[in-house]
């Protein structure tokens, strides 16, 4: 197949098939009989364009699903497929999720982990390799895509009601609920010392302020307060570490892999726990 992008020098993708709002996507062109795309990419540089081609390969699942290790990692997105194998370690949300989708289509799980599109686009230029054959489905043959189409669906509904913008008000009052409560008890140790009324009525104020500081560090961790990442993990780096005590980073690590694959075993970690629970011989096995 043979099309064309416009590719502006802000960095958009090459490729990009089912465009997310306020990209563009232009092609025309007829399938090459070798199996390959060839992709004619302009970039406009104080206007004057400068035309690029690259061949695009083309690729079936059957062939796509064969790159499934850590040491030979492919995943589809888009209809693109993307050779991540040496780039994986310097992905910013860790090596373990991009291995999750290794020969598998990472479309959704994609658009719900990067809030800012336009940063992760500059990278994915460089990993793209080709796009899936015409007549291949957008994702694997074993997945329903009833359930695919009912997910995106889902997700448009979701974003038309703008249930993803939230409301910076509530998230300070929740924020300021939480200090007031740890204020307090600190202040009624100092007025009242640590006797037994005083210790319980604390008690009673930590464990609220500490049971919805879990709230809030897992809105924070799961990015979903600001617009962008860094003031999500900035303010969830106040809450879970400086006000629960716990690492943010390992939480991310492992709720991360827990929404990229939930509950499938064994890349779930939060359902891998074998060794606390699962004793004997067969309860393991079930
Ligand atoms: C080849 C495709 C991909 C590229 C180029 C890419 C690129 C990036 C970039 C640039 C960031 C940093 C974003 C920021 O700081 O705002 C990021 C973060 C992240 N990515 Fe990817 N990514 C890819 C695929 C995936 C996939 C398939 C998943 C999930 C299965 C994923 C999960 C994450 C997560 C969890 C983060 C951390 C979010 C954060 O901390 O801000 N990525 N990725």
């Amino acid at each position: 197949m043979k099309f064309e992008e416009k590719h502006e020098d802000n960095g958009s993708l090459v490729g990009w098939s089912q465009p997310y709002p306020g990209e563009k996507h232009h092609t025309n062109g007829k399938p090459a009989a070798n199996g390959k795309a060839e992709v004619c990419v302009k970039r406009e540089t104080n206007g004057k364009h400068d035309v690029h081609r690259k061949s695009l390969n083309m690729y079936t699942w059957q062939e796509i699903q064969r790159h499934n290790q850590e040491a030979d990692q492919w995943l589809v997105i888009n209809r693109k497929v993307y050779d991540v194998t040496s780039w994986a370690d310097r992905h910013p949300g860790g090596r373990r999720v991009l291995n999750h989708y290794a020969g598998e289509d990472a479309t959704d799980a994609f658009r719900a982990m990067h809030l800012d599109l336009d940063i992760v686009k500059l990278f994915l230029k460089s990993l793209l390799i080709g796009e899936l054959a015409p007549g291949e489905p957008s994702q694997e043959r074993n997945k329903n895509p009833h359930l695919v189409e009912d997910f995106q669906e889902l997700r448009r509904t979701l974003e038309a009601m703008n249930m993803f913008d939230a409301s910076l008000g509530f998230f300070f009052l929740h924020l300021a609920q939480i200090l007031i409560l740890e204020v307090l008890a600190w202040l009624i140790l100092c007025y009242f010392g640590s006797g037994w009324p005083a210790t319980i009525f604390i008690s009673f104020l930590l464990t609220i302020s500490q049971a919805q500081s879990s709230f809030l560090q897992h809105d924070t961790g799961h990015l979903s307060i600001f617009k962008k990442s860094k003031w999500n993990h900035l303010m969830h780096k106040f809450v879970m570490c400086h006000l629960k005590g716990l690492s943010a980073n390992w939480w991310n690590y492992r709720h991360f892999q827990h929404h990229v694959k939930p509950n499938i075993y064994p890349k779930d970690p939060d359902i891998d726990m074998g060794p606390l629970f699962l004793l004997g011989d067969s309860q393991p096995v079930k």
